[in-house]
C-alpha cells in the first residue's frame, strides 16, 4: 500500500513520524474518513469543510488547501486501485523535538499530515446491512468537545470492545439519560414516517453522512424530529439505525437485549440506505 506523509507519497512501511508528535504523545490532532464508491471520494467537500473547521478549533493551521487535499484523495485510490473503500486522513500538531502540555509555537512547528487507504470491497453490499446491528448502552464519559473530530477514540473503542464482549456490534452512549451518538456513528430511531435523532450541538459529532441521509429522507417526505431519546423510547421504536461514513446507514435490530419490531432491518432504514448509496455513486 502506497500511503502519504507530509508532501511524500511512500510505501507504508518507510513512513514514519517524529515520536515527540504530540499526535503521539497527547492524542492532539484530528482526522476524517471519506468513503470511496466505484472509485469516487464520497461527499469530499463535506469531509474538507469539517476538517478546517476542527482544526481551526484546536488553533491549528490547514496544512493542505481544499485542492491539495482533493489531489492527495485522488491520487491515493489511484495509485492503491481502491474501487470500494475508506480514506483515512490524520493531521496531528508536530511537535518541537520535546514534550510540553503547551502548544508549541505554530509559526516553527509544522503539522503532521498523514492519509492511507483501506481497501473495502463489499461496502456497498455489506452483508451486516442485511441482518442488522445488535447494539448496547454504555454511560458517555467522553470529553464535551465531541464535535470536534479528535483522535481520542479510546473511551469509543473500550464501548466497541463492551459490545464485543457482550456478543453485540456496537454500543450506543447515554448522557444524562438521553443517547448521544454511536462509537463511531450517529444514532437514531424511526416511528411510523417519522425520523428522530439528537439535535446538532457539541454533544455530538457532526457527521457528514447525517447531512445528507437528512436531506434524502426530506426530499422522499420522511418527517424529521431533531431532539434527544432515552433507550427505552428507543426500544420502544418501530426501527433504528446508524449513519456513519464507514458504514453508510446501518439498521439496527435490538439494543440492550430486546428486539426492535420483527427483529430484521426495518423499510426506513432499509430504503434510506438505498437511496443514500445510489445518490454518492
Ligand atoms: N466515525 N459520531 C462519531 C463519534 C463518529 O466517530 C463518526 C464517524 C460519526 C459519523 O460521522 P460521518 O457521517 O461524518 O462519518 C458520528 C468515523 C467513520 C470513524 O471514526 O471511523
Amino acid at each position: 500500500r502506497t500511503v502519504y506523509v507530509n508532501g511524500e507519497y511512500l510505501p507504508e512501511n518507510e513512513a514514519t513520524v517524529s515520536i515527540f508528535d504530540r499526535g503521539f504523545l497527547m492524542a492532539d490532532g484530528v482526522y476524517e474518513v471519506t468513503s470511496v464508491l466505484d472509485g469516487k471520494l464520497v461527499d469530499f467537500d463535506g469531509h474538507a469543510r469539517r476538517l478546517s473547521r476542527s482544526l481551526n478549533e484546536l488553533e491549528m493551521g490547514n496544512p493542505l488547501s481544499r485542492e491539495e487535499l482533493l489531489e492527495v484523495h485522488r491520487e491515493l485510490v489511484r495509485l492503491n486501485g481502491i474501487e470500494e473503500g475508506l480514506i483515512y486522513l490524520q493531521v496531528t500538531r508536530g511537535s518541537d523535538g520535546d514534550r510540553d502540555f503547551a502548544f508549541p509555537d505554530p509559526v516553527t512547528t509544522t503539522p503532521t499530515i498523514v492519509l492511507f487507504t483501506q481497501n473495502k470491497p463489499g461496502l456497498a453490499d455489506n452483508p451486516a446491512a442485511r441482518e442488522g446491528a445488535r447494539i448496547i448502552s454504555i454511560e458517555d464519559i467522553r470529553w464535551h468537545r465531541r464535535d470536534i473530530k479528535t483522535v481520542q477514540l479510546l473511551y469509543p473503542s473500550m464501548g466497541k470492545m463492551m459490545a464485543k464482549k457482550a456478543d453485540c456490534d456496537d454500543a450506543w452512549m447515554v448522557e444524562d439519560g438521553f443517547v448521544t451518538e454511536g462509537t463511531s456513528n450517529n444514532a437514531y430511531i424511526v416511528k411510523g414516517n417519522r425520523i428522530i435523532t439528537r439535535a446538532l450541538s457539541n454533544d455530538i459529532l457532526h457527521g457528514i453522512t447525517r447531512t445528507a441521509v437528512l436531506r434524502f429522507a426530506r426530499e422522499v417526505q420522511m418527517e424529521i424530529e431533531e431532539r434527544n431519546f432515552t433507550i427505552e423510547e428507543a426500544q420502544d421504536a418501530d426501527e433504528a439505525f446508524t449513519t456513519s461514513a464507514s458504514a453508510f446507514v446501518m439498521p439496527v435490530v435490538e439494543i440492550d437485549g430486546v428486539t426492535l419490531g420483527e427483529g430484521v432491518p426495518g423499510p426506513v432504514a432499509r430504503r434510506l440506505r438505498e437511496i443514500y448509496i445510489e445518490e454518492m455513486r
